[in-house]
């Protein structure tokens, strides 16, 4: 065969399997290793879209499986400035018979578990009611309702008989909220909530197959052995009425995060988990910032936590308290005409005109390293100790110890190596990127999107150097970095097939954060 030819063939097979794969292709399958990380990937996915658009309209779920997903955000709402306040909630479903506060009716779960805990308004939250004289006059303004507040994020989970909401086998594309007989299977599967079996309810009002689709982004949860049959139904079988999860392969932006016992039955694992399967990026802007933090900043130069992190620190400003680290110097910068004292001068100016503007503090922790290479490294050690005890820092915001500048490398590797001799846990690291080394793509687990407003203020703190920027051209690169960032993070890192990039916003700085 000439090569030609083999070119040619291998492009039909790559074909033939294009076609055969398109149906798992368009969900967005994620697998992942606990019960754990599916709550806090979950969470994350719910809070990045509250990040991106206060007024949400979210479509909850109840059951075992989305307990661990609240917990997270209620834990998260608590370290970060969420606010819930624009929030509208519709839930999927409620039994028939039980009163609002009976501790079975999903209206009791949600206010244990959720409502009570975040600062959403109870007049934007809907539960379907389990007791209504007028059942159909009722279910038809619960539709109504929804589709006058289109739903932007949906969250469900699957029954065992592969039941999403309460839309038992059976259920067609078109259903909608309605009142329903519960199968054998459910009402058994619930039965262990309640004292004894004939008190489990045998019937629900559910919104239909239709209104879940007409959800913008769909997220479904699975765990355990116990779903195993009907995720694979739900994802590899026939699309059927049988299995009314498997109508979300019609969905252009669904999203099934499983873990493995749930994914267990799957043939086609390998496909599926490609997408987004590692670490999740956590979304924070102006709106959405940690709250009653201390957090230092390791600046290797003076200009170096305006640069890489100036939005960042500005906006964090107002809900932390921020110490800025200076660790060098800084005389080896040419600055013409002046002597090695004046240039410390210049640089030292410059550097507290920054962090008024970015409303921090700064400290002047100029290590040996930077005169005398590695010599001193043992008494630098020694020295951060006194700015670790000033500080007590929750977070520290730092270059990573493989930048390419030796000066960056140097500053985040005396803070690491000093950080593993004390043995200091529970705290952050978010190593920023900068003008000199940047980000491996899939590093990025935490971005801070902004706009034009807080660009012009980092802008004047990075100007507020001027001696460097008449030499370099700092503003316009640090600018050209978060531009790039902004425009290409949402089709890499967010996009399933087929769906829409989010609009991030128009600049980003890029960290990657791990936890001590
Ligand atoms: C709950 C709901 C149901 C559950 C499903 C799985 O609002 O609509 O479809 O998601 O029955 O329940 P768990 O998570 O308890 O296994």
């Amino acid at each position: 065969m000439s090569s030609n030819q083999d070119g040619f063939d291998s492009l039909a097979r790559q074909d033939y399997n294009i076609k055969i794969s398109l149906k798992l292709i368009f969900m967005n399958i994620i697998i992942i290793n606990s019960y754990r990380e599916l709550s806090e990937k979950a969470a994350n996915i719910f809070l990045n879209q509250l990040a991106l658009k206060p007024n949400s309209v979210f479509g909850l779920a109840t059951g075992s499986t989305p307990l661990g997903m609240y917990a997270e955000i209620v834990k998260r709402a608590r370290e970060y400035t969420y606010d819930f306040a624009r929030v509208i909630t519709f839930n999927l479903d409620e039994y028939i018979g039980l009163d609002d506060n009976h501790s079975q009716s999903y209206r009791y779960f949600m206010q244990q578990n959720f409502f009570t805990q975040v600062n959403i308004r109870p007049k934007n939250i809907f539960i379907p009611a389990g007791k209504t004289k007028n059942l159909t006059k009722y279910c038809a303004w619960y539709e109504r309702h929804i589709n006058q507040n289109p739903i932007d994020l949906q969250i469900l989970g699957i029954g065992q008989n592969g039941h999403i909401g309460f839309n038992e086998p059976g259920s067609a594309l078109d259903s909608i909220t309605r009142a329903v007989n519960l199968s054998p299977s459910t009402i058994e599967a619930n039965a262990r909530f309640f004292n004894n079996q004939s008190e489990a309810p045998r019937q629900a009002v559910t919104v239909g197959v239709s209104t879940i689709l007409k959800a913008k982004k769909i997220v479904m949860l699975a765990s355990g052995r116990n779903k195993s049959k009907a995720v694979r139904q739900m994802i590899e079988g026939k699309l059927n009425a049988n299995c009314p999860a498997s109508w979300l392969q019609l969905h252009p932006d669904a999203t099934v995060v499983l873990d493995k016992a749930a994914a267990s039955l799957l043939k086609n694992k390998t496909i599926s988990s490609v997408k987004n399967g590692g670490s999740e990026i956590q979304i924070l802007n102006e709106r959405v910032t940690p709250r009653g933090k201390r957090i230092l900043v390791v600046s290797p130069h003076h200009d170096d936590s305006a640069v890489s992190s100036g939005a960042t620190l500005a906006a964090l400003a107002a809900n932390n308290k921020i110490t800025i680290a200076v660790m060098s110097a800084g005389f080896h910068a040419a600055i013409d005409a002046l002597s090695r004292a004046q240039k410390i001068k210049t640089r030292e100016r410059e550097a507290l005109a920054e962090s008024r503007i970015l409303n921090s503090k700064i400290i002047f922790n100029y290590r040996q390293f930077y005169e005398h290479g590695q010599k001193f490294w043992r008494q630098d050690l020694r020295q951060l100790d006194k700015l670790w005890r000033r500080v007590k820092p929750d977070i520290i915001i730092l270059p990573e110890r493989r930048d390419e500048h030796p000066t960056h490398a140097l500053s985040a590797a005396l803070v690491l190596d000093y950080l593993k001799q004390a043995k200091i846990k529970n705290i952050e690291l978010w190593f920023y990127e900068g003008l000199w080394s940047q980000h491996f793509l899939e590093n990025i687990n935490l971005i801070f999107g902004f706009d034009k407003k807080l660009l012009a203020l980092k802008n004047k703190a990075i100007g507020a150097h001027r001696s460097q920027t008449a030499r370099l051209p700092l503003i316009g690169a640090s600018q050209a970095l978060a531009q790039f960032r902004a425009l290409t993070l949402p089709e890499q890192r967010f996009v399933t097939f087929g769906a829409r990039p989010p609009r991030l916003a128009d600049f980003v700085e890029a960290y990657y954060r791990e936890k001590l």
